[in-house]
């Protein structure tokens, strides 16, 4: 099974950004932890904090990769473009949050992405992304 974890903008702050909304870790630990539980799973990890290579990356894993892991961070609420790559992809997109965004700012409540995910994990920290493993699984 071959997943990728995409991450979006400021997700690479994760450990210094507003550790009581996303906490203390950062994703490069939190990923090697990932590695180590499942082992039987080929996993990748991209992130960037441009729009386009967002897109381009779901372009080039989505005909040929068993699942994507897609935290869109800020351009989840934004980005048409982004929903639109999901939609045009064959492979199963799960979008995971580590926040419950329903729980804060309203416009944190629109995602372009969902309408075309397979599934949607928020609100359980780091674990989400976890959980959206234990899916494809
Ligand atoms: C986030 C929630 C988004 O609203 C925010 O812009 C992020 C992170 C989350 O994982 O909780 O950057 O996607």
């Amino acid at each position: 099974m071959k997943l990728i974890i995409i991450n979006g903008p400021n997700l690479n702050l994760l450990g210094k950004r507003e550790p009581e909304v996303y906490g203390n870790k950062t994703f490069e630990d939190y990923f090697a932890d990932l590695q180590s539980k499942f082992k039987g799973v080929e996993l990748e990890y991209y992130q960037s904090n441009i729009e386009g290579e967002i897109i381009n990356k779901i372009q080039e894993v989505g005909f040929s990769y068993d699942g994507i892991i897609l935290n869109a961070a800020a351009f989840t609420h934004t980005s048409i473009g982004i929903g639109d790559a999901v939609k045009a992809i064959e492979t199963a997109v799960v979008e995971v949050h580590i926040s419950n965004t329903h729980k804060r700012e309203e416009f944190r409540h629109i995602s372009f992405i969902s309408a075309a995910a397979k599934g949607v994990i928020l609100g359980f920290g780091l674990q989400s992304y976890d959980l959206a493993i234990q899916g494809f699984l």
